[in-house]
């Protein structure tokens, strides 16, 4: 059985996993455009350059740019005016995501299950942090967007893994071990010696994310938020879980399945993020119901 003290074991294993199949590292475009972010004053010339040199990049940069949810006025056809009209942070974002993306690779259902739970949890993510007045809405953005990349991995080593990939990102599963862990860990731990938060902290390392980040993933199944002693990392931690689990939500809604229980039932088991977001049970709903709207889109 999964518990904290043996966190250090699951990382070991999940290293193991992770040197059989290759850690997808960060790949060059987001290094220099982190380089240039980074400078006192970004040069958004200079990071349009460095987007439009990469042909596949901007080509799907644009389709994003295009998408309903961004809702732009006009139809965006060059890299300079994708960035003036989505902002750095969207632009940055895209990116991102873009690149985990084809540094995960996979295919199949279970892979678009999970990038669709991956893109709303960092969607939801950033709201929540905007809501609660997080320090850096981008770092919960990002935090959403990986904190289950170490699924598609699992299901690259173990292909038998599919079977419970709608368990894992359904999330919110009924049963919780000791009421530090959700049984997925568990489930994870029995068959592998590891889980997705492990392996997932290990890309998350392998791209420099910042030290909030790497915990908030490893530890996003963990309830108990007060093994954070670092207050940026314990809210963070607590957005995380929030999200991730009206993420599973919003996957439930498009027809997986996946186990999901009422807020009430939700917000009894994560009384601490609850008070760590100073959130009611209504307020979970109203932000749920605002964030199907957007997320359908
Ligand atoms: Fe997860
Ligand atoms: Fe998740």
């Amino acid at each position: 059985m999964s518990d904290l003290l043996n966190q250090e074991e699951h990382i070991k294993k999940a290293q193991e996993i992770v040197s059989g199949i290759g850690i997808p590292s960060q790949p060059k475009i987001v290094m220099d455009i982190n380089r240039e972010i980074n400078k006192p004053e970004a040069d958004l010339s200079k990071i349009s350059d460095i987007v439009s040199m990469d042909v596949a990049m901007s080509a799907k940069l644009l389709k994003i740019a295009n998408s309903p949810f961004f809702g732009l006025k006009e139809k965006v056809d060059s890299i300079q005016r994708a960035l003036a009209l989505l902002g750095l942070k969207n632009f940055y974002n895209i990116i991102l995501a873009t690149s985990l993306r084809e540094n995960l690779g996979g295919h199949g259902s279970a892979i678009e299950k999970f990038w669709s739970h991956s893109m709303a949890t960092a969607t939801i993510s950033s709201q929540i942090a905007q809501k609660v007045g997080f320090t850096s809405i981008d770092q919960a953005y990002i935090a959403g967007l990986f904190h289950d990349c170490g699924v598609p991995l699992l299901i690259k080593k173990y292909p038998n893994y599919v079977e419970i990939t709608d368990y894992a990102l359904g999330v919110v599963g009924t049963e919780s071990l000791k009421g530090l862990l959700k049984s997925i860990i568990g489930i994870e731990d029995e068959r592998y010696n590891t889980h997705h938060c492990a392996i997932g902290y290990l890309v998350a390392k392998s791209w420099h994310l910042s030290q909030a980040v790497t915990q908030s993933i490893l530890h996003h199944h963990y309830v108990n938020i007060d093994i954070h002693t670092d207050a940026t990392t314990k809210q963070l931690a607590a957005i995380l879980l929030l999200a991730d689990y009206i993420g599973g939500y919003l996957l439930f809604l498009s027809g997986s399945i996946c186990t999901v229980d009422p807020e009430t039932e939700w917000a009894q088991r994560h009384q601490k993020v609850m008070d760590e977001l100073s959130l009611s049970v209504n307020d979970i709903e109203d932000m749920k119901e605002d964030l199907t709207e957007k997320l359908r889109k």
